[in-house]
């Protein structure tokens, strides 16, 4: 396709608006699902056997056990395991900020290793390097629906007698992936804004069936997420899918900017699972009985299609995207289901997009950098910061047409270059 000359003139790219805003993305759930959920009856088979249908579906031999998210599964875990405070764990620096709270809670240090913005991976040199007599374990994130090999991980946990942790909660595509081998455990997450979402609930997966065995018995001590709780995210997710509705986004939007509300701030609070000011109160919860049995009709009846079409449409953006502003251009990807780029300008870039009609957030996953430890103030992680605070993402939305890529990165390459 051939793209408009480069101009260094903000006010020279598109500027045709969009009869309609163009949404960032929708919920993977589909009304009749939604619906399902809202009749929900169970099905009369006590806990542990709906427990155990979601884990035959899960397809491994490996222990299993379910979750209410990642952030209660790490923090049972670091619970079962009673490491000695002041141990380590060597994170991935780019991650949700509640990861890293998750590990200080067990009075661990979470130490950041920078992340690479092409292949996603983390910089094995550094690692090595900020690996002590107090490291324990290797927690590796795969980003924005990127698989990593973790095979030269391996060999450095192993080799320091470390455990390896895949945080696979940006990363289930649907596609029978149990979960690394290399692995000691792996976290998958379906959280609201996830592919194939639960509304919640995650799994974790054990090499070791005593560590799942002991994270079950104390998972069982936990009081049941209260069902009401659940029932309060099932409507968010309808009253999230309706606004994200094109026709009915632009009239959220223009109403938002009539009343100087911020929307990208509301709507970014509105899919996050848990309150932070009574973190570890909702944590410590175990998946109430309708989470499970979500869970058991995605995983039964897995829908494909929209993942199959943003995997397209990230396709299409990756042939039309300067390279300069592509992130994870050298990572593999089984599936897509967020498009963050890096811009010299963001905030610029998001201005001038959704003026356009195309909704460009800079908040779509909340990562954040990890902070270097109080002792070791030199273990930052600058290069990941330096991307992750550029990030923008574009739209991947089923109303997404090729020409509106065109025009996105038509206004890219003229605010980039
Ligand atoms: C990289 C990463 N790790 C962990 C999590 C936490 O997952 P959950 O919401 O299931 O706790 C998220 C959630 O977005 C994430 O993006």
């Amino acid at each position: 396709m051939k793209l408009r000359s480069r101009s260094t003139s903000v006010d020279r790219g598109p500027t045709k608006r969009e009869k309609y805003v163009i949404p960032r993305g929708v919920l993977d759930i589909d009304w009749q699902t939604l619906f399902t959920v809202a009749a929900h009856r169970h099905s009369g088979t006590d806990e542990q056997e709906a427990l155990q249908r979601v884990q035959s579906l899960w397809g491994t031999s490996r222990a299993t056990i379910i979750c209410q998210s990642v952030r209660s599964g790490l923090d049972l875990l670091l619970e079962s395991l009673n490491w000695r405070p002041g141990s380590q764990i060597l994170m991935s620096a780019a991650t949700i900020p509640q990861m890293a709270r998750v590990v200080i809670e067990h009075g661990l240090v979470p130490v950041p290793i920078d992340v690479d913005r092409e292949t996603l991976a983390p910089d094995l040199d550094q690692l090595r390097a900020r690996i002590t007599l107090e490291s324990k374990a290797i927690l590796i994130a795969h980003l924005f629906g990127s698989r990593l090999n973790l095979s030269e991980l391996a060999g450095i946990a192993q080799l320091n007698k470390l455990s390896l942790w895949e945080d696979v909660a940006q990363g289930f595509a649907a596609d029978r992936f149990p979960g690394d081998d290399h692995a000691d455990v792996s976290l998958f997450s379906f959280g609201m804004i996830k592919a194939q979402t639960a509304l919640g609930a995650a799994i974790l997966r054990f090499r070791d069936p005593a560590v799942a065995q002991r994270c079950e018995e104390i998972q069982l001590q936990w009081p049941e997420q209260p069902p009401h709780h659940f029932r309060q995210r099932l409507w968010k997710a309808v009253v999230l899918k309706f606004l994200t509705w094109h026709p009915v986004y632009s009239l959220l939007i223009g109403t938002a900017a009539s009343l100087g509300t911020d929307y990208d701030r509301l709507l970014s609070q509105s899919v996050r699972g848990f309150d932070a000011t009574q973190l570890f109160v909702q944590l410590r919860r175990r998946p109430c009985r309708a989470m499970i049995d979500l869970l058991h009709n995605r995983l039964a009846h897995p829908a494909r299609h929209w993942m199959e079409q943003k995997t397209k449409l990230a396709g299409r953006y990756d042939e039309l995207l300067p390279v300069p502003v592509r992130v994870g251009s050298q990572a593999s990807f089984p599936a897509r289901w967020v498009l963050p780029i890096v811009s010299r300008d963001p905030q610029r870039l998001q201005i001038r997009l959704v003026r356009l009609g195309f909704d460009a957030t800079r908040r779509a996953s909340q990562l954040s950098v990890v902070a270097a430890p109080d002792d070791h103030p030199q273990w930052t992680a600058t290069r990941t910061h330096t991307w992750l605070e550029n990030l923008l993402f574009l739209p991947l939305h089923p109303a997404l047409r090729d020409s509106h890529i065109r025009t996105i990165a038509e206004t890219i390459h003229d605010i980039e270059s």
